[in-house]
């Protein structure tokens, strides 16, 4: 076969095959939940902030969860910090000692074994029937946090999250991160109306705690802690949803490299999640089954299609540059740059593609348990 038609296969599979299945998710995106939520329901719940060198937010941090603590609630808030040499704890110890009335403990572990094993410390001793992550570098948009622990009143709900509104500090980076996010929130909302999504947010994402401590609470050698721990009860035959009254703001890193690197680890993270999640999928209920096989399909597999159809392209260019074939898709190529919305969607595609490559490759030397801070993220604010 001609090698400009192999690129043309890989490539048109590695964009119909998510063009289709963002096609059947929007279908599924006005169906109802299907759960019989009590808007009265106030469980305990523990907040948990697992901490690294976060002196310059902390503070920031627990008054803005303060501020959405109903006193109605019996709410705990733990923080975990691993080691920080910023003086994070003695902060945190501080605020604790200016606002008596917040049940806060402070943790703090002498050395640094990574997010997964603080949020686990955490566990251990939480008292809440929900245990909600958090980070210190998000917050959440008011009533978002009543909003998801009023999903809990349906009892077929084992894990709930939010969606992103990305905050840009520094440079515009022609709206990638803007692009990435309306697309992906449709996604979540959607699986989690078909069933659940395996893809979680944790800048807000509330467990269940019987079924966290039941199932061995978070896995330490995963990093997507948040997504793997909710997939896990989905397997189990809980929904794991995204809801669309619980909005998050995080920072996005400003400089190019910063912010390449960051998803990079995301992407890598992600990936560890569904090699390890994939095997178990049969145990699913079929309409996660099939989410969670395609989404799997498409972090793991499909980047790959477009480095293969890019590679066989440019061989063919180089063996015959005019050939009607290889025309015709660099003038196909073209016309995706002539509208502003599909050059940019293109744009930010590709890149999360890029990152899902380079994650996977770097991935064979590190897994990136443990992580290097964004230092921008932090020194701004
Ligand atoms: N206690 C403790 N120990 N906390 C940690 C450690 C650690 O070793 N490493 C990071 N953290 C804390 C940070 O201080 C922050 O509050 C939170 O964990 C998230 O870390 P970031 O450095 O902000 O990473 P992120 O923004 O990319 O995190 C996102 O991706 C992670 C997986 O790649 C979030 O979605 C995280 O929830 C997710 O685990
Ligand atoms: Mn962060």
């Amino acid at each position: 076969m001609h090698l400009a038609m192999i690129a043309l296969i890989a490539g048109s599979t590695h964009f119909l095959v998510p063009l289709g299945y963002y096609v059947y998710l929007k279908r599924n995106l006005s169906k109802p939940w299907r759960l019989n939520l009590d808007y009265n329901f106030s469980p305990s719940v523990t907040i948990m902030i697992p901490t690294f060198n976060e002196a310059s937010l902390i503070e920031k941090k627990l008054d803005d969860i303060k501020a959405q603590m109903l006193s109605a609630w019996r709410m705990e808030i733990i923080l975990v910090d691993s080691g920080s040499t910023d003086g994070t704890a003695q902060i945190a110890t501080e605020w604790s000692l200016r606002n008596p009335e917040v049940d806060f403990t402070v943790i703090t572990e002498s050395t640094r074994r990574g997010k997964a094993y603080a949020l686990n410390t955490g566990l251990h001793h939480a008292k809440g029937d929900i245990f909600v992550m958090t980070d210190a570098d998000s917050s959440w948009v008011q009533n978002s946090l009543t909003a998801i622990t009023q999903y809990f009143s349906d009892s077929s709900v084992g894990a709930v999250t939010g969606l992103k509104q990305p905050l840009i500090i520094g440079a515009e980076r022609g709206g990638i991160e803007p692009t990435y996010r309306s697309f992906y929130n449709i996604v979540r909302l959607a699986e989690s109306k078909i069933h659940s999504t395996p893809v979680f947010n944790g800048e807000l994402a509330a467990f269940r705690r019987y079924l966290l401590v039941k199932n061995g609470g978070f896995p330490t050698d995963v990093g997507a802690d948040d997504s793997h721990a909710a997939t896990l009860l989905a397997l189990n035959g809980y929904r794991a949803i995204a809801i669309p009254e619980a909005l998050i703001h995080e920072f996005t890193p400003s400089s190019r490299i910063g912010y390449l690197m960051w998803k990079k680890r995301r992407a890598l993270h992600l990936v560890q999640h569904f090699v390890r999640s994939i095997s178990d999928a049969w145990k699913a209920s079929p309409n996660f089954r099939k989410v969670l096989r395609m989404e799997t399909y498409l972090h793991v597999v499909n980047p790959w299609l477009l480095l293969m159809s890019f590679v066989i392209f440019l061989l063919s260019v180089m063996i015959d540059l005019l050939s009607p074939l290889n025309l015709g898709i660099i003038l196909a190529a073209l016309l995706t740059q002539v509208l502003k919305p599909t050059r940019r969607a293109l744009r930010a595609w590709i890149i999360e593609q890029m990152m899902l490559l380079f994650g996977s490759l770097t991935g064979l030397f590190s897994r990136e348990l443990v992580w290097g801070k964004i230092e921008e993220l932090r020194s701004d604010s």
